[in-house]
């Protein structure tokens, strides 16, 4: 079979929340495809093994220990990344999740904020970091990833309407941008699982019984998805292959969610 050239090679790319889970294996497909890639996380032990791996495939490859949902971090993130491998051509805002559990009546106003924080604020500073650099270019690549649960009913308010806003940021920049050559898309995963995440979690802490039921009923595939096709989404996003897809959310859930959007 003929090799679809994404024509990455050289391209310098961020990833947030690239140590683990969606995050590495986006990090690991843009790296196989030539580009210079930089992750971030809380940890440094988690982000040295990923960049060791990272290495591995040939390119230019750094970690950067750094916490999206604090301001003065995202900024250092950015001129950090940039002094070390130069403008970022593909930006990839991955990292996310919760910081509360509950429904309306018992979320602390603070966990609202700080999810907004997590997901939402970190992302559209870091945009708002890169997008000067890419217009002059004429080309740049931003993909966000959101969730299923951003765009039907599904996990809690927080994480729902941080989900919900990011889409929103995304649809709103893609037009905003289309004409500087920047294409600003999100994808929506279902339920993934990987080492160390929610997921594998779940069914830790459940029965069988609950972890078949929830199968049943929620993934039509019989089993939780995996993140290789979610890591080759973002590069062929990420690449010039995808030109006409901006202001789209992928859905990349193995037909779990219901929504027709
Ligand atoms: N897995 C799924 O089923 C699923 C479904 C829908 C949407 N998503 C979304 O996909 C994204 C990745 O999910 P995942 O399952 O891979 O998540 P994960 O298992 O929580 O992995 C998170 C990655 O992000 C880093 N991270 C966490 N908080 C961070 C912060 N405040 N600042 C910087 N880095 C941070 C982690 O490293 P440290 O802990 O060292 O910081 C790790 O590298 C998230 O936005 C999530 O909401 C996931």
């Amino acid at each position: 079979m003929k090799n679809m050239d994404l024509g990455l090679n050289g391209k310098v790319a961020l990833v947030t929340g690239g140590s683990r889970g969606l995050g590495r294996e986006s990090a690991l497909s843009l790296a196989r495809e030539g580009a210079n890639v930089a992750i971030c996380g809380r940890t440094q032990d988690t982000l040295d093994d990923t960049v060791n791996e990272l290495k591995g495939l040939g390119g230019v490859c750094i970690g950067v220990v750094a916490d999206v949902s604090d301001t003065s971090s995202v900024g250092y993130l950015h001129t950090a990344v940039t002094e070390a491998l130069g403008p970022i051509d593909i930006l990839v805002n991955n990292a996310g999740g919760t910081r509360s559990r509950e429904d309306i009546s018992a979320t602390l106003i603070e966990d609202f904020k700080g999810t907004f924080d997590l997901n939402v604020f970190g992302a559209f500073e870091l945009m708002q970091h890169v997008i000067p650099s890419m217009k002059s270019k004429g080309w740049g690549r931003i993909i966000n990833i959101a969730s299923i649960w951003g765009r039907e009913y599904g996990g809690n308010i927080s994480y729902m309407s941080a989900k919900a806003a990011l889409i929103a940021a995304s649809k709103h920049a893609a037009i905003a941008l289309a004409k500087d050559g920047i294409l600003v898309n999100s994808i929506a995963p279902g339920s993934i699982e990987h080492p160390g995440g929610s997921w594998e979690r779940f069914q830790n802490d459940n029965t069988t019984e609950v972890v078949e039921n929830f199968i049943k009923d929620n993934l039509p595939l019989g089993k939780f998805g995996w993140p290789e096709p979610l890591g080759d989404l973002v590069a062929y996003l990420a690449s010039d292959r995808s030109g006409l897809i901006t202001g789209s959310c992928i859905v990349i859930d193995g037909g779990q969610s219901v929504s027709m959007i």
